[in-house]
C-alpha cells in the first residue's frame, strides 16, 4: 500500500479517537441553577391523594423526593425535606438542584421555603462543596434537631453519577429552613453508604441507617452526641439481603423498620422487621402492605414514617412513586400505617384524611373454587374497629365472569354495619380434580401451595427435571438439557416461566407425566412477561400439534385440551417455531395442570 494512504488512514484514526475520547470526557458545567416547573392553580387540600400531583403554595408540584419530615417544637411546624429534581432536560438524569424544604401546620398544605441545601454551581469549588455540584447526585435527605447544640442536622446520600462514590454527607443549620452549611461526606465506618435515613431515639441518641457493602447489607450506626460523626458503635443487619430505602419508627417501645428490595427506580415488595433494641436482633416479619398491588408497595418505595399528629399509635407511611423517565414528575404515596394485634398494616386508599379514617381492619380471606363454581366466601368476618374485635355481616362484590377463568382475582367485602368496603377477598379458580400442577420454575408459587392443600397431586414439588418423584413414586418433569432455564418472578403462577434457550427450531421445553390410562384435561398456562411479538411457538400434547406457529401471548392465557391416554403417559411440548428469528425468542411455558 502506498505510504501516503497509510499515513492518511493513521491520521483519520487519530482524529476519530480524539473525538470519541473528548465526547466521553466532556464535563457538563452547570453555572446557573434553573428550574423546569409547570405552573398550576394553588389548591387548598383537606385530604391525601396518593399518586396525584401535589401542588405547593406557589403553584408547583412539590419537589421533595426521597424525603423525610421534622416536627419543629420551636415553630410548631412540620418541615418536609427532599430531593428537588425539577431540573431542566440538559441536566444529568439523576441530578438534583438541591434539597428542598417545605413547611406545614396540617401536613396537607405545604409552603415552599426554598432550597435548604443548594447545589453548588461554581465549577472550581473544591471539597467539600464539590460534593454538591449539580452534575452529582444527592438523595434522601433527613433532618433531626440536636437539643444540646441547638443545631438542625441534615444527613443525605452523596453520589457520583455512576453511583460509585457511595458516601453520606452532613450539613448543619441554625434554622429548620436553612440555609444548611455543608460540612462534607464520608464512608461511615469505612463502608459504602447509599440509601439512608436518620432516627432520633427518645433519649436523644441518633442513628444513621444506611445501605452498605454494595447495597447488600444495612448498617445501623450510632452518631456522636453532636450528630455530626459516627460514634464507632454500629451493627450490620439484614446481611446479604439487599434491602434499601429504610424508614424506622419506635412504637410501644419496639423499633420497626420498613425497607424495600433493590430494583433501581422500579417498585418492589416492602418488608418490615421488629427489634426490642435498635442494635438488634431484628426479626423479619414480612410485607406490611395489604390489598391490590401490595406486592409492589402500591407502585412506590418507602422513604419515611411519621407519627400521625394527635393520634397515638398511628403513623403516616411516606413513599415515592418514581417516574424514571422524568424523575421530577415522581409522585408521593402517603398512606395510614396502623398496628393490629402487633402487626403492621399499610392499606391503600385513593383518598384519605387523618380525621376521617376509622381504623377498620380485617384479615385477608383467600378461597379456592373450581371452574364456574360459586366460591364459598363467609357471610360474617372478624373485624377490628379501633382495636375492638367484633363479628360483622358482609356482602361480597366481584366480577362473576372471572369464575370461568383459571387464576386469581379479587373480591371486595362490604361490611354492612360499618358501611365500609375492604378489598380483602381473593378467589383462586382452579380446574377440578387435579392430579398434576407443575408451576414451571423451582419457587413454589402461592397458587401451587393452595392447590397442593386441596388436591392429591402426583407432583410433590412445583417443578423438577424428569425422574421419579421421591414422595409419590410417579415419574414426571421436564427433559433436562443444558439450554433449559427457569425465570422466577414469583408474583403469580403465570409470571415464572421455564424456557429453552437453544435457539434451535423444534427444540423446546418438553414435559412428561406418568398417569393411569384414561381421559384427562390438560391445561397449559402461557404468558410472555417480556411481551415479545416475535416469540413464535408450537404446542404439542401427546405428540399432536395443538397450536402451530403462534405467538406466546403477552396476556395470561390457559389453553385447555382433552386427552385420552393408552400408554400411561402425557407429554406437553412447547417448541420453538421456524418463524422465531432471534435470540430473544426462546419458547416459554408458565404452568401445566392435568385434571381428571
Ligand atoms: C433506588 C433508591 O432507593 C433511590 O433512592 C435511588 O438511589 C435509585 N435506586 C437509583 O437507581
Amino acid at each position: 500500500m502506498k505510504k501516503w494512504i497509510l499515513a492518511l488512514s493513521a491520521f483519520l484514526v487519530l482524529v476519530l479517537a480524539f473525538f470519541i475520547y473528548n465526547r466521553a470526557h466532556r464535563k457538563m458545567v452547570i453555572t446557573e441553577i434553573t428550574l423546569k416547573q409547570e405552573e398550576y392553580e394553588v389548591v387548598k387540600y383537606e385530604s391525601f391523594k396518593p399518586g396525584e400531583l401535589w401542588i405547593d403554595d406557589q403553584g408547583h408540584h412539590i419537589q421533595a423526593h426521597g424525603g423525610g419530615i421534622l416536627y419543629d417544637e420551636k415553630t410548631k411546624k412540620y418541615y418536609w425535606y427532599g430531593e428537588n429534581k425539577a431540573y431542566p432536560d440538559h441536566y444529568p438524569r439523576n441530578g438534583v438542584i438541591g434539597m428542598s424544604c417545605y413547611s406545614s401546620t396540617d401536613l396537607y398544605n405545604w409552603k415552599y421555603e426554598g432550597l435548604a441545601l443548594s447545589a453548588v454551581t461554581d465549577p472550581d469549588a473544591g471539597y467539600p462543596l464539590s460534593d454538591l455540584k449539580p452534575d452529582r447526585v444527592f438523595e434522601r435527605p433527613k433532618v433531626i434537631y440536636n437539643d444540646k447544640t441547638k443545631k438542625y442536622v441534615m444527613w443525605a446520600h452523596i453520589e457520583s453519577p455512576d453511583y460509585s462514590y457511595a458516601r453520606a454527607g452532613v450539613a448543619i443549620s441554625d434554622s429548620p429552613t436553612g440555609p444548611f452549611t455543608y460540612l462534607g461526606s464520608e464512608r461511615p465506618n469505612g463502608q459504602m453508604s447509599r440509601d439512608m435515613t436518620l432516627f432520633k431515639d427518645d433519649d436523644g441518641t441518633a442513628y444513621l441507617i444506611y445501605a452498605s457493602e454494595h447495597n447488600r447489607t444495612l448498617y445501623i450506626s450510632k452518631l456522636t452526641d453532636d450528630y455530626l460523626k459516627q460514634s464507632g458503635e454500629y451493627v450490620r443487619v439484614f446481611i446479604d439481603q439487599s434491602r434499601e430505602a429504610p424508614a424506622i419508627i419506635k412504637h410501644e417501645g419496639k423499633y420497626y423498620m420498613v425497607t424495600s428490595a433493590c430494583t433501581g427506580w422500579a417498585p418492589n415488595e416492602a418488608k418490615y422487621a421488629v427489634a426490642d433494641n435498635i442494635f438488634g436482633p431484628w426479626t423479619e416479619i414480612g410485607n406490611p402492605c395489604i390489598g391490590e398491588n401490595a406486592h409492589l408497595t402500591f407502585y412506590s418505595q418507602s422513604t419515611f414514617i411519621l407519627p400521625m399528629p394527635n393520634q397515638k399509635g398511628r403513623y403516616i407511611f411516606m413513599a415515592d412513586r418514581w417516574n424514571p423517565k422524568n424523575l421530577g414528575d415522581s409522585r408521593y404515596v402517603w398512606l395510614p400505617l396502623d398496628f393490629y394485634d402487633g402487626k403492621m398494616v399499610i392499606e391503600y386508599f385513593d383518598e384519605w384524611s387523618m380525621e376521617n379514617t376509622k381504623r377498620v381492619y380485617a384479615e385477608e380471606i383467600s378461597v379456592n373454587t373450581t371452574l364456574n363454581t360459586k366460591p364459598g366466601l363467609p357471610h360474617t368476618i372478624d373485624v377490628l374497629v379501633e382495636g375492638e374485635k367484633g363479628s360483622y355481616k358482609v356482602e361480597w362484590e366481584y366480577d362473576k365472569k372471572n369464575l370461568g377463568t383459571i387464576g386469581q382475582f379479587k373480591a371486595n367485602a362490604k361490611i354492612l354495619d360499618l358501611n365500609v368496603t375492604k378489598q380483602i377477598g381473593k378467589i383462586n379458580v382452579y380446574p377440578a380434580n387435579l392430579i398434576y400442577f407443575v408451576d414451571c420454575a423451582p419457587d413454589e408459587s402461592k397458587e401451587y401451595l393452595e392447590v397442593k392443600k386441596t388436591n392429591n397431586l402426583l407432583n410433590s414439588v412445583s417443578d423438577k427435571a424428569y425422574g421419579v418423584d421421591p414422595v409419590t413414586g410417579k415419574s414426571w418433569g421436564y427433559e433436562k438439557t443444558k439450554d433449559i432455564y427457569a425465570y422466577n418472578e414469583n408474583t403469580d403462577m403465570f409470571s415464572s416461566v421455564r424456557a429453552d434457550e437453544s435457539q434451535v427450531a423444534g427444540n423446546g421445553v418438553k414435559y412428561k407425566f406418568e398417569v393411569p390410562n384414561g381421559t384427562y384435561k390438560v391445561y397449559v398456562g402461557l404468558h410472555d412477561p417480556w411481551a415479545n411479538s416475535g416469540r413464535y411457538m408450537n404446542l404439542e400434547v401427546n405428540g399432536e400439534v395443538k397450536e402451530k406457529d403462534f405467538v406466546c401471548p403477552a396476556d395470561k392465557r390457559t389453553y385447555i385440551y382433552d386427552v385420552t391416554v393408552n400408554n400411561g403417559e402425557i407429554t406437553v411440548d412447547v417448541l420453538r417455531s421456524e418463524k422465531s428469528t432471534n435470540n430473544s425468542h426462546a419458547p416459554l411455558v408458565s404452568f401445566i395442570m392435568i385434571g381428571k
